[in-house]
């Protein structure tokens, strides 16, 4: 049966470039794996109240998909030096009740990629900050910084920069290596 990896953006906007590098990755999923996004946008602010009722009806539907999920790739720009309100507001939810988090021990992938030099490196770093605290064995190499990202896609949002391609299409493939040693044991 197919392995699923859940994949999360961590910009809403519409010509969000990291939804667009997400999409590739969606084309380009090997034989026996379904590459899945796992909307985030629709999540109110967590507030720690709703662990002891009125819970937003969006979280549950969202801790499920998490959790039927063997392994999470995450691909985000960075606001502000760290990772999108959004997005660690998802990591929040995940996380929630105490001692149901939906992330415990799945593999992780991290993306990053900004409209400048930099690649959103200080994102990808705290995004790896949360990961440890969550259990979630991360890949460390090669790691995946994409800069000034603007000049990959085509108007069609197609990436048109084939080392780019080549590089994402290969560590997709570490990534998996990675992440099915986790069933070894
Ligand atoms: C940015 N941007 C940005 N870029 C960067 O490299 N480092 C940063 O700290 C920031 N900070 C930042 C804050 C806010 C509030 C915005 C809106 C933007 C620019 C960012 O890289 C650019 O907008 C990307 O296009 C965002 O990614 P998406 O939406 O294209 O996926």
């Amino acid at each position: 049966s197919n392995k699923k990896i859940g994949i999360i953006v961590g910009s809403l906007r519409k010509e969000s470039f990291n939804k667009k590098i997400a999409n590739y990755l969606m084309q380009h999923a090997p034989e026996g794996y379904q590459l899945e996004c796992i909307e985030i946008g629709q999540l109110p602010l967590y507030n720690q109240d709703y662990d002891e009722g009125n819970t937003p009806q969006s979280y549950s539907p969202f801790r499920t998909k998490v959790k039927n999920m063997d392994a999470i790739i995450f691909v985000t720009p960075e606001y502000n030096r760290s990772v999108p309100g959004v997005l660690k507001n998802a990591i929040d939810v995940g996380s929630r009740p105490y001692g149901q988090s939906a992330w415990d021990g799945k593999p992780a992938w991290v993306v990053s990629s900004s409209i400048g030099n930099l690649s959103a490196f200080g994102a990808n770093h705290h995004l790896r900050q949360s990961l440890v605290f969550l259990n979630m064995p991360t890949l460390q190499q090669p790691e995946v910084y994409i800069a000034n990202v603007q000049k990959l896609f085509d108007e069609q949002g197609n990436l048109t920069d084939e080392k780019t391609g080549k590089f994402l299409r290969d560590t997709l493939s570490s990534f998996i290596a990675f992440a099915k040693r986790f069933d070894k044991l």
